[in-house]
């Protein structure tokens, strides 16, 4: 187990730009009885409703949906570049077929229950503050529709409070 140091996130330089679309993230969303992780290249870090949160888009088709949509908090997640691979894999297999973590070589870990992988050096910890389906009617570039969603596999955007960023 590493040991993570409360980070104050006003002393937090990230450039959300490569440090989420380039590098990845991953997302982590359960409990300690059962977790599950995937990859996330698009989303971002921001100020709203008074608080300093992060969204996300999780297709329709995700297992970590189910976990996100249950309970109240995920944890996102970031990692030095060895781990890139260990995202690509949790980007390209599900853990609905098979155990994500064990497969990518990570580890399961919990800060106030939430799950979040022990290999990452930057954790944002994250209560859930909405889920909202994009819907099609919604996208004012009508372009969007048949670039990204031919097969109807939509994104609800996630925005979560950071309530603790932790860094090692
Ligand atoms: C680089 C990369 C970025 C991705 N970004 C997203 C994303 O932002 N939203 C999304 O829904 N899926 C994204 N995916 C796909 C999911 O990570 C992938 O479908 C994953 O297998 C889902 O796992 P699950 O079924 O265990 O939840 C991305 C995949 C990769 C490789």
């Amino acid at each position: 187990m590493h040991t993570f140091q409360p980070y104050p996130i006003e002393l937090l330089e990230m450039n959300p730009f490569t440090k989420i679309g380039k590098e990845w993230a991953l997302v982590t969303a359960g409990s300690k009885s059962k977790c599950n992780a995937m990859t996330i290249s698009w989303g971002g870090v921001g100020v709203l409703w008074n608080k300093n949160v992060v969204y996300i888009f999780v297709r329709d088709s995700r297992y970590t949906k189910e976990f996100l949509d249950k309970g109240e908090f995920f944890s996102l997640s970031f990692f030095d570049e060895t781990y890139h691979p260990a995202l690509g894999y949790c980007g390209a297999h599900s853990g609905r077929d098979e155990n994500k973590f064990e497969k990518a070589g990570l580890t399961p870990a919990f800060r106030h229950s939430i799950p979040y992988p022990d290999e990452a050096n930057l954790v944002l910890l994250c209560r859930k503050m909405a889920a909202v389906p994009m819907e099609e009617e919604t996208f004012t570039d009508k372009s969007i529709k048949d670039a990204f969603y031919k097969d109807n596999d939509m994104h609800t955007m996630y925005v979560g409070e950071i309530i603790e960023a932790m860094a090692r």
